[in-house]
């Protein structure tokens, strides 16, 4: 019998959706609580101001909103949603984790889902899981959610980390592809515990639960060795981005954009000159969301897909992430709409 090739049933992003708190947070402000400048923030990351979601309110909250707009573009109803997969590092509690949140919030009834702790790659992740349960064939929407409150784990007396986060939340419909040859085609990811040393929160898990004394010793916030962590991103993020174009036989020139995780202007263009890719194909935000951990990429997304308009069919994209972990990974996309 003739040896007949099955074609590949690859994700493609059906739709995208965002939520983006009101409240803007500028660097001026930080000048009057800690001993730092915009200049000095300007220079060294490129963030100017980011948002700041109302206290009590959770990342189920923001995750919704994108949920409910992702959703809505693609003109879905959310009991058609077959798994809901949230990319997060402040999740509303411990458990339930917060996709259940989502799944109840938004009315998904036959969704199952889960959680996935990553750090700021999270979304990449999120995306390459949700894609592989499409491409086994098993399922036929998957709901991909990056949301994180980063205010709300971070020390407004530490010069070293306050300046760098903000609160968002995004999101992405994945489906078969309905043609062959788009959608995601391909994924590297990797993770090096040893770099947990560097960036991590001290208290509050099982090894170190919550006391007076963790609460007391501020152990409940971002712990980052900032340094380490840019010498790792730096290197690792190029390395990856890359990594994706040779082993796909694509060069800086094939890729119409990247889109970098938004932690420093600097690793996101070091791993732009890596690719050989010209700077107006780099999606660039972080001077206005600074890092939302697991909302960068689809924040990145939301912005070329929607707002700027400016992804056409067969376009290549190279998704980027470093994070806690370590963890980082590119993903490569051929667009299909
Ligand atoms: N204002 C003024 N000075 C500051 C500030 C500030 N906000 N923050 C730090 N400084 C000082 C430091 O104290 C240091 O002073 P010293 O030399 O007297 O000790 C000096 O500036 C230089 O510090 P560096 O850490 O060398 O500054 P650097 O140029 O590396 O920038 C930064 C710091 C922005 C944190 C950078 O290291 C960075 O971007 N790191 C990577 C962050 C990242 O990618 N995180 C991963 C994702 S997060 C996640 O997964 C949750």
């Amino acid at each position: 019998m003739a040896n007949r090739r099955t074609p590949r049933r690859n994700a493609y992003v059906r739709s995208v959706g965002r939520f983006l708190p009101e409240r803007r947070m500028t660097n001026r402000e930080f000048e009057d609580m800690v001993d730092t400048t915009d200049e000095w923030i300007v220079t060294r990351t490129g963030i100017r101001e980011r948002r700041i979601l109302e206290p009590g309110l959770g990342s189920s909250y923001m995750a919704v909103r994108a949920a409910r707009e992702c959703l809505e573009r693609a003109g879905a109803s959310p009991e058609e949603v077959d798994v809901i997969i949230v990319g997060t590092v402040t999740p509303d509690m411990l458990f339930p984790a917060t996709a259940c949140l989502v799944q109840k919030e938004i009315g998904a009834s036959r969704a199952w889902g889960f959680d996935l702790s990553a750090g700021c790659s999270a979304f990449v992740f999120a995306l390459t899981t949700g894609a592989q349960m499409i491409e086994a064939g098993r399922y036929d929407k998957v709901l991909v959610i990056g949301s994180d409150v980063m205010s709300t784990i971070i020390d407004y007396e530490d010069r070293n980390t306050c300046v760098l986060f903000g609160d968002a939340a995004g999101a992405a419909l994945l489906e078969p592809c309905p043609e062959e040859g788009y959608g995601v085609l391909d994924f590297v990811q990797y993770v090096d515990g040893a770099g947990g040393d560097f960036l991590h929160m001290k208290a509050g898990g099982s090894k170190r639960p919550a006391s007076c004394e963790t609460v007391k010793n501020k152990e409940h916030f971002v712990y980052q060795e900032g340094r380490q962590v840019f010498r790792h991103a730096v290197i690792e993020m190029a390395n990856v981005s890359a990594e994706i174009l040779e082993r796909n036989r694509l060069t800086g020139d094939d890729v119409a954009l990247f889109i970098p995780h938004q932690a420093n202007l600097r690793i996101i263009e070091a791993s732009a000159n890596r690719m050989k890719i010209d700077r107006s194909k780099v999606i660039v935000n972080i001077d206005r969301y600074a890092n939302t951990t697991a909302g960068t990429i689809p924040l990145c997304l939301y912005q070329a897909v929607v707002e700027e308009n400016r992804v056409r069919k067969g376009d290549y994209l190279v998704m980027s992430a470093f994070g806690a972990g370590f963890t980082w990974g590119s993903a490569l996309l051929r667009w299909w709409e």
